[in-house]
């Protein structure tokens, strides 16, 4: 448990000095979708709660028993129930006479444009299924997903729910490498990706990297080729199969089968604190109930009027539950949105919601940070008038984001809901509910109904109102991850040993007078960067991976923009010479080429030593000390003190050279 409470000195500064409120607005509270009678009903019953939220979808086969614990911490939810998860989101609203409803306005980054409706939708993605079967998926095979955010994207994992084949998408920014990997933990036999995606104008290649990865993926059968940039793509003939050809060509007849509520829909991959990523398992049933759930009531959601926008990526779990299954559970129009938010220019998003006029808006307060820099006259240009409800998550919103954003986005009319989950925790689990909970700048207030949440001490009881400590569930939840693909002893060792019988969130966490919660970063050696999880332990392993590298250690140093930003101290091989700039370059772009660009460290030190403890331990919190040019703290159980004396030596403003 290193570090904490160090990096949340901000978070604590402000949570002394927080005063405003934001009561809801009695106009919005009388129209909401929740109630504050949904916490008392969930606490009087929390599994009837549950049960209750399950009827938002169609099952086949009924359940017998809400939850099974017996096998703690394997959960099993809605035992015995039988549905189908693409026919929950499409089938079911084309049936109910909502075909013609628009499910997705997609806008590309160049400004081309699709309106699909559900019954488009459900055509796509029978025909997908239907190319899946005769690609020789079945029921529990692997398929990864390597895309951009386009439509097919989205057909692509409904039709692997479809045909009961978990997808594993991988985030368009990871490397060859990355998705290698990925590719062989989870054992996927096929992948479906395009020929490129576009990214600030540029044509960027996908199909090239999957080339790469599958040099050492022999098992991989088939590759399903979308093509959106048009750019030229090597071939392999037998293996690779256009989607054009294919799945565009393909009957739109197909018959859902319903499977077992725990049936596994998805793996996504995340960062832990080992160099190797996590496969997080999600099943069905608990999944779509718990985002169909949280998707209503934490952005207020009116399936018949409102147009709903989760500017994220699928690629992560936010897209995921608030891209595809939350919203589509919920028969809602969304907007899907390709590019950056520069292209091509600074007030993308803003003339994105004007135009399709969003009624909700969910981003990361990195983007917030981000649009705070370029100014507040970039959105005033743009009518946001629709937005009646904006949320954030993925990091800790800072107050003056958090105020930027519901003065200039929310024109100080809008409730902001702050929403603190994980990718583990499947949806979100801290929030405050508009039109019930006040709003506090820089807190994310409480746990939903159904969700039993605490903050905790080092011994595991239960902190009082004003103290810290680390957060925890108390009790199981239907969205929660159900293991880690193919290793359930880390799954135990990594969320329910630290405190027996608790969850570990792996976040600092304080309560507040009143007892709402203030989230404060990671307590372990996982980064968060632009919203991104990054383990420190991948990175440096990523670096010492390069031939010039010896030594390395990694940490998350506090970014105006990002929230964190990535220093990495290299210890060179003697051949690598003295560390001039180009060796510093090549090491950034390694760690690019190893993981993803999101991981290309912002400053690399060379260093002689590294602060290690007497057990040889590297002393992160020294580092990041030195990092964030703050005083350095305790030095004494260094196994040699000097050591830091002589990295600051190294630093900038100090004697030596670092880049
Ligand atoms: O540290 C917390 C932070 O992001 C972590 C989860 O990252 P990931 O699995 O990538 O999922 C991100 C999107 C759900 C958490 O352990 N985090 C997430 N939301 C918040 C947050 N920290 C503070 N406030 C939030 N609202």
């Amino acid at each position: 448990m290193a570090d904490y409470p160090t990096e949340s000195d901000e978070t604590l500064a402000n949570l002394l000095h927080e005063q405003r409120r934001f009561p809801p607005e009695a106009g919005f509270s009388a129209e909401a979708n929740a109630t504050s009678s949904d916490y008392d009903m969930a606490d009087d019953d929390r599994l009837a709660f549950w049960a209750r939220q399950a009827e938002r979808l169609d099952w086949s086969q009924k359940w017998t028993e809400v939850l099974d614990w017996s096998n703690a911490p394997f959960a099993k939810w809605f035992v015995g129930g039988k549905l189908n998860a693409a026919y929950n989101c499409l089938d079911r609203h084309v049936a109910a006479g909502r075909g013609d409803k628009v499910a997705y306005y997609f806008e590309g980054e160049g400004g081309d444009t699709r309106t699909i409706t559900y019954a488009q939708l459900t055509h796509m993605v029978c025909q997908a299924a239907n190319t899946l079967s005769d690609l020789g998926v079945t029921a529990g095979d692997r398929v990864a997903i390597y895309m951009p955010m386009i439509p097919e994207t989205v057909v692509s994992m409904l039709a692997c729910a479809r045909i009961g084949a978990p997808h594993t998408v991988v985030f368009g920014g990871f490397s060859a490498d990355a998705l290698r990997t990925r590719i062989h933990d989870c054992d996927a036999r096929i992948v479906i990706t395009s020929d490129g995606a576009y990214r600030r104008g540029k044509a960027i290649g996908l199909k090239s990297a999957v080339d790469e990865a599958l040099l050492d993926c022999p098992d991989v059968r088939n590759v399903l080729v979308v093509r959106r940039t048009g750019q030229e793509v090597g071939w392999t003939p037998g293996r690779d199969i256009w989607w054009h050809e294919s799945v565009e060509l393909a009957s739109a007849d197909h018959q859902a089968e319903a499977f077992d509520a725990e049936h596994p829909l998805y793996v996504m991959y995340t960062s832990g604190t080992t160099g190797k990523p996590k496969g997080i398992l999600h099943t069905t049933g608990g999944y779509l109930t718990a985002c169909a759930y949280t998707h209503w009531a934490v952005f207020d959601l009116k399936a018949e009027s409102d147009i709903f926008w989760t500017a994220a990526d699928i690629g992560w779990v936010t897209g995921h539950s608030y891209i595809v299954y939350g919203p589509l559970a919920n028969g809602a129009t969304s907007v899907l949105y390709e590019g950056t938010p520069d292209t091509p220019h600074q007030g993308r998003w803003w003339e994105i919601i004007d135009k399709y006029k969003v009624s909700i808006l969910y981003c990361a307060p990195t983007a917030i940070r981000t649009f705070m820099k370029w100014g507040a006259q970039i959105p005033a240009k743009y009518s946001l008038g629709s937005l009646r409800v904006i949320g954030t998550v993925g990091e800790p919103i800072n107050p003056a984001a958090y105020m930027w954003y519901r003065e200039n986005i929310g024109h100080s009319r809008t409730p902001v809901v702050d929403t603190w989950w994980q990718t583990e925790t499947g949806s979100i689990m801290i929030s405050p509910l508009p039109g019930v909970t006040a709003g506090k700048p820089g807190a994310a207030m409480k746990a939903l109904p159904g969700v039993v949440a605490d903050v905790v001490d080092d011994s595991g009881a239960s902190v009082a109102n004003g103290s810290g400590g680390y957060l925890v569930l108390r009790e199981p939840w239907p969205s929660m991850l159900r293991t880690i693909w193919g290793d359930d002893d880390r799954y135990v060792e990594t969320y329910w040993s630290r405190f027996p019988g608790l969850y570990f969130t792996g976040d600092g966490s304080k309560k507040d007078e009143d007892g709402d919660i203030w989230l404060m970063g990671r307590v372990d050696d996982v980064m968060n960067v632009a919203g991104h999880r990054l383990s420190t332990t991948e990175i440096e392993s990523a670096l010492v991976s390069h031939a010039k590298v010896a030594e390395a250690a990694v940490v998350g140093a506090t970014d105006e923009t990002t929230g964190q930003g990535i220093v990495a101290f290299v210890i060179l091989r003697s051949e690598a010479g003295d560390g001039g700039p180009e060796v510093v370059q090549e090491l950034r772009e390694h760690v690019a080429k190893e993981i993803g660009k999101i991981a290309r460290p912002r400053q690399i030190m060379v260093v002689a030593e590294l602060p290690k403890t007497r057990s040889g331990k590297i002393m992160r919190r020294l580092l990041k000390d030195v990092a964030q040019d703050r005083p350095i703290g305790d030095v004494t159980t260094l196994a040699d003190s000097s050591v830091m004396d002589l990295i600051k030596a190294g630093m900038p403003g100090g004697a030596g050279g670092s880049h």
